[in-house]
Formats: structure tokens, sequence, C-alpha cells
């Protein structure tokens, strides 16, 4: 494996690739928005949380797997949908990959650097996910390309409000890496010569364009281009959503509620599914840790759909904790983020190794024999931890 071979945790997978990224890209992953209280609180509510071990009567054998929006997975864990980009020249590809090796299912950007025929291709168990953006006759249009791509359900993320600003400042990105903008990043990229000689092999600059967005016959848009195109897009009602939902004859994941009364609204509209999430601290800040809202929105419509959750998660016992209080599984973002930069396909499979080890380690601790058996009583939460968003109608 290229970057050093195995790591035993996702921090150390954030170390290598913080070594081996240009700083651009690695802070473009790190992310954040604004003071990042979102993005500090999504990993701290987590540490906030204890186990509540027992020493006997434990189960020799641990059953990890679970099914999400009709698939059957290996591990509760999914690959949640991030404009990779420049991180690894196989980018998706390689995340799709890695997801099958280890029985997981994967969620596509729309602003993915890959075709979904590509992932689709190399793990059969991917979801495509779509902002709303552009005409509802694009959106359709967008549809049926996943379809007939072979998509097995649709992602909808609506947690986005276009915050733009970071205390620690936004690294700057390219709308094409042309000449003037590779002289503009080379002393950047010089510095970091493995990611360069990965992409130098590949024979590829990372491109910056959305394939996935690009209409029959014409020309993938830039990044910045589609970008702008969502921007201008007015936000949709809840009928909308419904209408999209039609629209979709397969299992639908809206993606980004936090508040009990917006969940209730998504069971109204039809979706299969949620994410409690808050698009990994990178939108409004000042929003609580997906963790913390959990409970009340499991307790308010776990029985009518599917609550998953994303946000925060570094470690198996990050994902134990979550199914206690409620989700079915979770899905990651920058653990996969980090080990792809450290390692491409085969960082992505130890960051699942890890977490894979985490969540046995922890079920055998609490004397839990599946994914399926964990309950609150297994955790400790303390006073005042939990956050209710939103109140029913
Ligand atoms: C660099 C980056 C890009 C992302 N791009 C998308 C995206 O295109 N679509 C989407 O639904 N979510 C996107 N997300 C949010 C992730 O799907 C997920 O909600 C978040 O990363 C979860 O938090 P975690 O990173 O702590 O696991 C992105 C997150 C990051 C860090």
């Amino acid at each position: 494996m290229s970057g050093g071979g195995w790591f035993e945790t996702v921090a150390e997978a954030q170390r290598r690739a913080r070594k081996r990224l240009p700083k651009s890209v690695y802070s473009a992953l790190l992310a954040g928005s604004e003071r990042g209280v979102s993005y500090d609180d999504n990993t701290a509510a987590f540490a906030e949380l204890g186990f509540a071990p027992h020493v006997a009567g434990l189960s020799a054998k641990r059953d990890l797997a679970t099914t999400v929006m009709g698939q059957q997975v290996a591990l509760p864990v999914l690959i949640s949908p991030t404009g990779v980009q420049a991180v690894h020249p196989d980018g998706e590809v390689a995340v799709a990959r890695a997801a099958a090796a280890r029985g997981t299912a994967i969620g596509l950007s729309s602003f993915a650097s890959k075709p979904l025929e590509e992932v689709v291709a190399a793990n059969p168990q991917t979801f495509f996910q779509m902002y709303w953006m552009g005409e509802r006759d694009a959106m359709l249009r967008r549809l049926e390309h996943a379809r007939a791509a072979g998509a097995k359900g649709l992602i909808v993320t609506l947690d986005w409000s276009f915050s733009h600003g970071r205390d620690w400042g936004s690294p700057w990105i390219p709308e094409r890496l042309d000449l003037k903008a590779m002289a503009r990043f080379a002393p950047e990229a010089l510095t970091r010569p493995a990611w360069l000689m990965d992409f130098a092999k590949s024979r590829r600059l990372p491109d910056l364009t959305a394939p996935n967005l690009a209409e029959s016959g014409e020309r993938a848009p830039t990044f910045f281009g589609a970008y702008g195109q969502w921007m201008q897009t007015p936000p949709p009602s809840w009928e909308d959503v419904a209408w999209l939902r039609a629209q979709w004859d397969g299992p639908f994941l809206l993606k980004g509620v936090c508040r009990v009364d917006d969940a209730r609204r998504a069971v109204d509209a039809g979706v299969t599914a949620i994410s409690v999430s808050n698009h990994g601290g990178n939108n409004l800040d000042g929003t609580p840790a997906p963790i913390r809202a959990l409970p009340a929105v499991a307790e308010a419509v776990g029985e009518d759909i599917e609550v998953l959750l994303d946000g925060g998660i570094r470690r198996g016992g990050d994902v134990v904790k979550a199914l206690a209080l409620g989700a079915k599984a979770v899905l990651i973002g920058r653990a996969y983020l980090w080990g792809l930069a450290a390692g491409g396909q085969a960082g992505v499979e130890n960051v699942l190794d890890v977490l894979r080890g985490g969540i046995d380690s922890a079920l055998l601790a609490l004397g839990r024999e599946s994914v399926h058996d964990l309950t609150p009583d297994d955790v400790v939460v303390p006073p005042g931890f939990g956050r209710v968003l939103g109140s029913d109608r």
C-alpha cells in the first residue's frame, strides 16, 4: 500500500493524509464552517458518551450484518457521499472497490469526480446522491441517468445553505487545473511528492469537473459552474420533496434531517430513510452534533422509516453508540477520505477494518450477539446530553 502500510486508527490515517496531501486539498477535506462549533461537537459529543460493559455472559460470536435501504451490508457502516475530487487519482472508484471488498454500500455525490457507471461497476451497491439543483426537467434527467446506470437508491441532501467562511481560512480551489492554476498550485504540490507521483503515474490531473451533472452529449460542467447553478435554484418546499420522491420508484434517503418535526414531514413525503446529520459540521455552524439529536428523532419516526446518522464517526465504538441510541446504521465521511488519502483503496479497506474491529470489540464487552440487540442501556448518557430540535406538529 502506498503511504506507509497498515494503520491502527482513523486518527493515524488522518495524520498520514495530512503529510501526504497538498495543504489546500487537506484543508478542503477538513472543511467545517464559521467558528467550527458543529464540527468540534460532532466528535466531542461521542466522547461524552460512555459504555456499560459486562464481564461474564458475553457472546463468543458477534454478527455485524444488517440491511439498509434494501441492501444487505456486512457491517452497519456505509460510505457517505463526498465530492472527493483531488484526493487520489482513482477517487470514488477506489472507495467503491474498498466498500465492495468489505461488503458495504456507497453513496456517490453528484459532485463526484467519477461517472456513476464506473462506480456501479466497482460496487453494485451504489446509491446516487442529489441536491435540489436546477430545473425539474434537469433533475428528472439525472434520476433517469441514475436509474439507467443501476443506482440502487437515491440520497437527497437538503442541508446546505451556502455558508462559505471559516475562521481558519478556506483553501483556494481552481476552476480548472490549467497551466495558470498549476503554476499557482505548484509550490504547494511540490512539497507533497508522493501525492504528485500518484497522479503522475496515472497520467491524469485532477480534472475538477462533475461528470454526473453533464447533460447528455455535453461536456461535464466544472465544479464551480455546477455550484453556481445550484446557488441560483430556489430551495424546495415539502411538496417539492414529495414530488421528487414520487419520481423515484426505489429506496429514497433524505440526508440532513435533525429536527423532530422535519423527520415527521419526511415520513409524510414518503421517504424510506433519513440520515440525522449536520453535513459533517460544514453547513450552518451551531447545529448540534447529530448524535445529540438522534434519540428524539429515532423515538419519533424510528418505527416508520430507517433512521441513520452521519457526522463525527471515527471509531467502531462511535458506531455502537449511535446504534444503541436508535440508528439502524451510520455513514462515514472524513474517516474514509483520510484512508483514501493515506493509502487509496487499501486505505479505505483499512478504515472499514478499524471500524469493524471496534464494533466487534464493543459488542463483545456489552454482551451483545448482534448489532440489532443494542439498546440505550448499553451506553452511559450524561445529563443534558441530548438535544430535541423542533417539536411535534
Ligand atoms: C470534503 C467533504 C465533501 C462533502 N461532500 C458532500 C456531498 O457532495 N454530498 C453530500 O451529501 N454530503 C457531502 N459531505 C457530507 C458527508 O456526506 C457527511 O455528511 C459528513 O462528512 C459526515 O461527517 P464526518 O465527516 O464527520 O463523517 C461532504 C463532507 C466532506 C467532509
